[in-house]
Parts: structure tokens; C-alpha cells; sequence
């Protein structure tokens, strides 16, 4: 692992690599960069750590593991697999990105767009309160039957999950301002799913007959303000320093290609959130139907991954 201090020489091995010390921020890298010979690094780190939180609870080995810029690894269990929820994520990947962005003191995580669940799911399973938004009573109700059925499996569990049926718009409604720890989200990809999937053919499916639904604006440029009011509001709930994670993908429609994620990046930075960086998440095991789009006139990219953008309320 480089932890940031220095490329490793071309010889280290990458055991040499897991061995390297891990910091908790920018501010420790710097501090052990310029790091005069013969101070006592535990010692400092001790002092530190008085003033200043863990990010999360992992131990070292699982924070380098976690720390790959590519997320290759995330599978949806059959259970999930089951639910008709056209565009949701692994619970695996809820999990894990609260294993990285939250620590213990870390209670509240909010999602305004819940789907059927995922979120708020993974945050009760932490023990945490997850909170969720769904305007589509459908997916809502799936949503409340699977935080009912950890409920019954886990009785010692602390953690507890909340689902609204609304418009995410009526986020202050339900939630004070500056009380969330964390926000992991994945909004509609525009109006994706209302059109055609030429790419693979798949039936089309969209997310129900609600007037509130961002995902049935036509226009790209009012979907993405129609967005931004919604991340105003979670940018509001949201704790300074505390994190949002959003998961978004590419979109093309015919000759035209919408780069989503760099339009979000630009709408949360409007905000007020610092973009503090992005995983991919690779979703290639998932794509068994790879077709020579455009062939043999226009050379077509099959889009296997998504992006998982990170940001930070300062
Ligand atoms: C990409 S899906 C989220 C899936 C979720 N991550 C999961 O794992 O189930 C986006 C969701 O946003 C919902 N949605 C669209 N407009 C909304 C709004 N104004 N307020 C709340 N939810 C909305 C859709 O019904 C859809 O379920």
C-alpha cells in the first residue's frame, strides 16, 4: 500500500507495502512528512488521537483492503436479487461504505432516495439509526419488510431504521438541520429507465407513477436542479465534516453522452460540498451480455462500472 508519504521504491513488495503505517488524514501525512529523526511516532500518534477522532472503526488491514480506488468485490445476494427494484445497490456496499465513513460516535444515516431500503438496512445492521426517504409507497413497503424481518432476526441489535413515503424535497419535515452523520445515496439516473434500453435489450422499468419522481423529468438540466434542491436539503442535515456519498453512472442517449457523474460532482460542489474524491465500482461480473455497440460504424463503450462519488460538507 503507498500510504501517501512517498511512492514505494519499485522494489517493495506489496507484504512490504501492507506493513507501512496508516494515518488518518492529510494532516498526518504531513506532520509525518516532515517528521524530524528520533521522535517517537507512537507517542505523537497518542496525542493525536486525544484531540482528534477515528474515521472509522477498521483495524489496518481492512482499511488498506477498503482503500482501493476500484470496489471489484460487491456482489447482491440472491435475496436481493429477488426484489424488483430496478437500480439499487448490494447492502454489502451500503455496509462497507459506513465501515469507512463513520465511527462509533457516528449515529444518523440518511438516504433521500432509499429505494427499497439498502441504506438505512446497512446502518440499522450497524447499529446505527438509518433514516430513508422513498417517494414510491411500493418500494417504501419492501423497504419497511426488510428492516422488519432484521428486527426479528437480530433482537440485540441498537440499530434502528426509519422510512418516510414523500418527497425527499420534505427532508427539513423530518430531519433537524446539522443531525446526520453520514448520507449514502443513489438518485434516479435522470430518466434513464423510462427509455428503451438499447444497449442490452433489457425490459424497461421505472420506479412507478409518482408526479415527484426526479426521475420523469425529460429535461437533463432540470433533473439535475431538481437534484441539486434535494442535495441542498441533505447538505443542510448533514454535520460539518461529515460525509456524502453518492452513486451515480454515466448516461448516454443515442449520439449524445451525459457524463452524470461529473455533473453531480459540479451540482454538490454548487452547494457547498468539497469533492473529496470517487470510487468505481466495478460491476463487470454482472455483465454477461457484452454487444459491439455502434458496430461497425461508431465505436460504443459498454459501461460495466458506476461511480461512487465522495464528498464532505466542510
Ligand atoms: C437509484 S434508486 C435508489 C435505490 C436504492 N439505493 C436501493 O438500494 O434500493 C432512486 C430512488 O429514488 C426514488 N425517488 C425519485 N424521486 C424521489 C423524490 N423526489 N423523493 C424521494 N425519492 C425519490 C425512486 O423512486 C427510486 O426508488
Amino acid at each position: 500500500m503507498n500510504d501517501g508519504l512517498k511512492p514505494p521504491s519499485p522494489s517493495s513488495s506489496l507484504e512490504e507495502m501492507k506493513q507501512t503505517p496508516l494515518f488518518t488524514s492529510e494532516g498526518d501525512k504531513n506532520e509525518e512528512a516532515h517528521q524530524p529523526e528520533g521522535v517517537n511516532l507512537h507517542e505523537l500518534e497518542l496525542k493525536r488521537t486525544k484531540h482528534k477522532p477515528r474515521a472509522n472503526e477498521l483495524d489496518g488491514k481492512t482499511w488498506t483492503r477498503y482503500s482501493i480506488s476500484i470496489w471489484s468485490d460487491l456482489r447482491k445476494t440472491p435475496e436481493e436479487n429477488q426484489l424488483k427494484h430496478p437500480a439499487m445497490f448490494p447492502l454489502e456496499l451500503a455496509k462497507r461504505a459506513i465501515d469507512c465513513f463513520t465511527n462509533k460516535m457516528d449515529r444518523v444515516v440518511l438516504d433521500p432516495f432509499v429505494g427499497v431500503g439498502t441504506t438505512v438496512l446497512a446502518a440499522q445492521e450497524a447499529g446505527k439509526t438509518g433514516i430513508g426517504i422513498e417517494i414510491s409507497p411500493e418500494f417504501a413497503e419492501i423497504a419497511k419488510k426488510r428492516l422488519g424481518k432484521v428486527r426479528l432476526w437480530s433482537e440485540s441489535s441498537e440499530g434502528e431504521g426509519i422510512i418516510h413515503v414523500d418527497d425527499a424535497n420534505n427532508l427539513l419535515d423530518y430531519v433537524k438541520p446539522e443531525t446526520v452523520d453520514f448520507c449514502l445515496t443513489s438518485p434516479p439516473y435522470w430518466d434513464i429507465l423510462l427509455r428503451p434500453r438499447t444497449a442490452d435489450y433489457k425490459e424497461q422499468r421505472d420506479y412507478g407513477d409518482t408526479e415527484a419522481d426526479i426521475g420523469k423529468i425529460a429535461d437533463y438540466y432540470e433533473f439535475l436542479s431538481a437534484l441539486g434542491n434535494i442535495m441542498q436539503k441533505v447538505f443542510s442535515v448533514l454535520r460539518s465534516g461529515k460525509y456524502c456519498l453518492v452513486v451515480v453512472m454515466d448516461i448516454r442517449k443515442k449520439n449524445r453522452f451525459y457524463p452524470f457523474h461529473s455533473d453531480v460532482a459540479g451540482v454538490m460542489q454548487d452547494i457547498g460540498f468539497v469533492y473529496d474524491d470517487l470510487i468505481i465500482w466495478d460491476r463487470r461480473h454482472e455483465y454477461n451480455n457484452m454487444r459491439p455497440l455502434g458496430y461497425p460504424y461508431v465505436f460504443r463503450i459498454n459501461k460495466a462500472h458506476e461511480y461512487i462519488l465522495i464528498f464532505q460538507k466542510p
